[in-house]
C-alpha cells in the first residue's frame, strides 16, 4: 500500500488539480456507473456520495439528532482522550485514513504527548489543504504531510523530516463498515503495512445495536439522508449528462439483522427510463440501485476480523449504551 521514500520533497504530493486528473476522475466515475447499473442486481458506490454537495450534506447528516454515529465517537474521544494518548505514546507519527476536515484528528492531537508528524491522506484535496493549513496554525511544532490521495488505491507516504517512535494509523468515522466482511479484511492487511513493525491502528466502529436506533439514523425526520442518498442521481445527471428525475425515486434503509448491516436502496417509483452518457437504461416500478451497506461490528467480531488481517487487539473504549466503539490494535 505504501512505501517510504520522497524524491521530489513531501511537497509534491499534494499536486495540483489539473484539468487532465478531473477528466481522469470523470471516466473512471463514468466507467463505475455503467458498470454498476449494468448488473442484474444494479448498485453504485457510496464512495461517490462525497461530491461537493454530497460532503456538505453529510455534515448535516453529522448534526441530526437521529445519527448517533460521530456525536458518540466525539463523546468518547472527549471521555477517554487522555488515556488513549497513553496508549498510542509518545513522540508518533500519526497516519490519518479520509480524516476530513479533522475534528476528531484535532481533539486526538491535543491529547497526545508531543506528536511528531501527522500525515492526513484525504481524497478531497481541497478539504485537506485547508484543515493542513488550520493545523499547522493550532500545532506549529507537528510536521504535517498531506497526502492527496484515494486510500483504497496504493500511494507513496512522505519520509518524514521529525524522528517518531512508531507509527500509529487513525481511521475514524466508522467508515470501516462500508467494506464487506472480507474486503475489511482486506482492507486492514494494507493498513497492518502502512503501519508498519512495531505500529498501531486506532479505528472508529459503529456497534450492533437496538434495531430502531439504527434504523433512525439512516431515516432521519428532516430527510437529509434521503436527499443525500438522491444527490448521487443529481451528480450523475451533472457529471455525466444523465436525466434522472428526482422526484421519481425514494431513499429506503433498512436494517439487515442476519447481515449486520444497513442496507441503503434507491427505489424506482414508476417505469422509466434514464438516458447516461450514450446508453439508457430502463428501471420498473420497484426496481432498486443498493447504494451503501453500512456494518454494524459487535466488539467480539471485530476485533476477530482485525486479527485475520494481522493485529493484535490492544484496548477497546466505548460510550455508556456501547453503541460506538474506538479500538486500539498493534501490529502482530
Ligand atoms: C460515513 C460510512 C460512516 O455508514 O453511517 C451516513 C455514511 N450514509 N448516512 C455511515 C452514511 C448514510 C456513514 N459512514
Amino acid at each position: 500500500m505504501a512505501i517510504h521514500g520522497d524524491p521530489f520533497g513531501a511537497r509534491s504530493f499534494v499536486k495540483q488539480n489539473g484539468s487532465s486528473e478531473i477528466q481522469a476522475a470523470r471516466k473512471i466515475f463514468r466507467e463505475e456507473v455503467l458498470a454498476g447499473l449494468s448488473k442484474p442486481a444494479r448498485q453504485l458506490s457510496c464512495k461517490f456520495f462525497y461530491d461537493e454537495p454530497g460532503a456538505h450534506l453529510f455534515r448535516q447528516i453529522c448534526d441530526l439528532p437521529e445519527y448517533y454515529v460521530t456525536r458518540t465517537e466525539i463523546e468518547i474521544l472527549r471521555l477517554h482522550g487522555a488515556e488513549i494518548a497513553t496508549v498510542l505514546g509518545s513522540q508518533i507519527e500519526l497516519i490519518g485514513l479520509g480524516t476530513g476536515a479533522g475534528s476528531k484528528t484535532k481533539i486526538l492531537l491535543e491529547e497526545l504527548d508531543r506528536p511528531a508528524v501527522y500525515v492526513p491522506i484525504d481524497i478531497s484535496r481541497e478539504q485537506l489543504e485547508r484543515s493542513a493549513e488550520r493545523f499547522r496554525k493550532t500545532f506549529p511544532s507537528l510536521q504535517i504531510l498531506p497526502v492527496a490521495a484515494d486510500y483504497l488505491e496504493p500511494f507513496e507516504l512522505p519520509l518524514p523530516r521529525h524522528l517518531s517512535s512508531r507509527s500509529v494509523v487513525y481511521f475514524p468515522g466508522s467508515t470501516i463498515g462500508n467494506f464487506e466482511p472480507d474486503d475489511a479484511t482486506e482492507f486492514l492487511s494494507r493498513v497492518v503495512e502502512l503501519a508498519g513493525e512495531g505500529g498501531g491502528l486506532l479505528i472508529g466502529v459503529d456497534l450492533q445495536k437496538d434495531r430502531h436506533v439504527i434504523e433512525a439514523a439512516y431515516n432521519d425526520s428532516a430527510g437529509v439522508t434521503a436527499k443525500f442518498n438522491k444527490n448521487l442521481l443529481a451528480r450523475i445527471n451533472r457529471e455525466l449528462g444523465a436525466d434522472f428525475d428526482l422526484a421519481h425515486w425514494l431513499h429506503y434503509a433498512v436494517y439487515n439483522p442476519a447481515e449486520g448491516r444497513v442496507e441503503i436502496y434507491l427505489i424506482s417509483e414508476i417505469d422509466q427510463a434514464v438516458r447516461i452518457a450514450d446508453r439508457t437504461f430502463e428501471f420498473r416500478a420497484g426496481e432498486k440501485i443498493l447504494t451503501e451497506y453500512s456494518y454494524k461490528h459487535t466488539i467480539n467480531g471485530f476485533i476477530m476480523l482485525a486479527r485475520q488481517a494481522g493485529f493484535d487487539f490492544g484496548r477497546v473504549w466505548t460510550d455508556d449504551q456501547r453503541w460506538f466503539g474506538v479500538f486500539y490494535f498493534t501490529v502482530l
